[in-house]
């Protein structure tokens, strides 16, 4: 029931794209949600070549479900993206200006090729770079936020303007907000901040603690984290900022690995805590999008899909026979 035109092109069975966030997306997250039927993702920030190449052939090695990588321009690694097209189904960028040089380097190797977008220009950017799919992100996301508009209407201008297939981003984490999403015409939804709290993410246990104690209320869009990546808007818990404000200003929050490297963090520092992290986690930058409400426990990948899959084909098929969609 839940085949979509994205489904057909990317060959994953369930219209939904885990997010590919630096960091927590690993190839144990990503292996688990293409296991799932959706599209895993894992996010390259900062790993070197060779790291990636090896992340990439083992996450192969764990499922044979469809999964991409997912690259923030400002850090990208030009000789990370062959390697990468040539290992996955869909190469994806983010926070920067769609580049057909970048989309024929991924088609090249044989990959699919999409960008995440906050504006309905940046989606035709997008298309005319000769990507295959686009993501709308609307200001309600997790983690870094593109643009100005909240997810409902960037997606009603973006799917006027575009033909390719549009994966809505952005707030999304019950089967109510993905059944809305298909309903509306997007052809899957892309979940990050539920994934953040899956069993199978590299999040540290204290940051998927805060998310299950979180509201919906309680995140906000800042630029405070803003050490390493200045000028850049990002949705975090809000305790994350006031915990931040109340260390020393040159203090460190502690310190993290990526990439088996040592990475010490500043306080305000935009890498978010994985289970490598010491010190202040609280005070480190816990992004969450307005999802973060329906993350309830900490939980296997595969049940966070059944639960926004099997709840909004009960949806859809309810608003199908007409009748009003109760609660669950
Ligand atoms: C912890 C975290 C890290 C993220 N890192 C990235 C990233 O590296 N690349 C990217 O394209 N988006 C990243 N995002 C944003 C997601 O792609 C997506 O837009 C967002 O998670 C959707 O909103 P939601 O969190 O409410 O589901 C990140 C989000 C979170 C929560």
């Amino acid at each position: 029931m839940l085949t979509t035109r994205f489904t057909r092109l990317v060959g994953c069975s369930v219209p939904v794209q885990q997010a590919g966030m630096g960091g927590v997306a690993t190839p144990e997250l990503a292996a688990a949600v293409a296991t799932a039927g959706g599209l895993g993702m894992i996010g390259a920030v900062r790993l070197p070549p060779a790291f990636l190449a090896a992340a990439l052939d083992h996450l192969g090695q764990l499922t044979r479900g469809v999964f991409g990588v997912n690259f923030l321009m400002p850090f990208l690694d030009p000789a990370c993206v062959a390697i990468a097209a040539a290992k996955v189904r869909v190469v994806e960028f983010f926070y920067g200006e769609p580049s057909a040089a970048l989309v024929r380097e991924v088609h090249a190797g044989g990959a699919l090729a999409a960008w995440q977008v906050g504006s309905c220009d940046e989606a035709k950017a997008a298309v005319a770079a000769g990507c295959d799919f686009v993501v709308a992100q609307g200001t309600e996301a997790g983690g870094h936020v593109r643009g100005r508009l909240a997810l409902l209407p960037l997606l009603d201008q973006v799917l006027d303007a575009v033909s390719v297939p549009v994966v809505a981003a952005g707030g999304i984490g019950t089967a109510r907000g993905m059944a809305a999403m298909l309903a509306a015409g997007a052809d899957a939804v892309r979940v990050g901040t539920r994934f953040v709290a899956a069993a199978e993410s590299a999040a540290h246990p204290l940051y998927k603690q805060a998310l299950v104690a979180a509201r919906a209320e309680d995140t906000v869009l800042t630029e405070a984290f803003s050490v390493m990546w200045p000028g850049a808007p990002h949705r975090v818990l809000r305790s994350a900022v006031a915990a931040a404000e109340s260390l020393p200003a040159d203090a460190l929050a502690g310190e993290t690995q990526v990439a088996g490297a040592r990475l010490p963090l500043p306080r305000f520092a935009v890498p978010t805590p994985t289970h490598f992290a010491t010190g202040h986690i609280e005070a480190m930058a816990l992004y969450a999008g307005e999802s973060v409400g329906a993350v309830r426990v900490v939980q296997p990948a595969a049940d966070i899909l059944r639960e926004l899959t099997e709840g909004t084909e009960r949806l859809l098929r309810q608003a199908a026979a007409g009748a009003v969609a109760a609660p669950t």
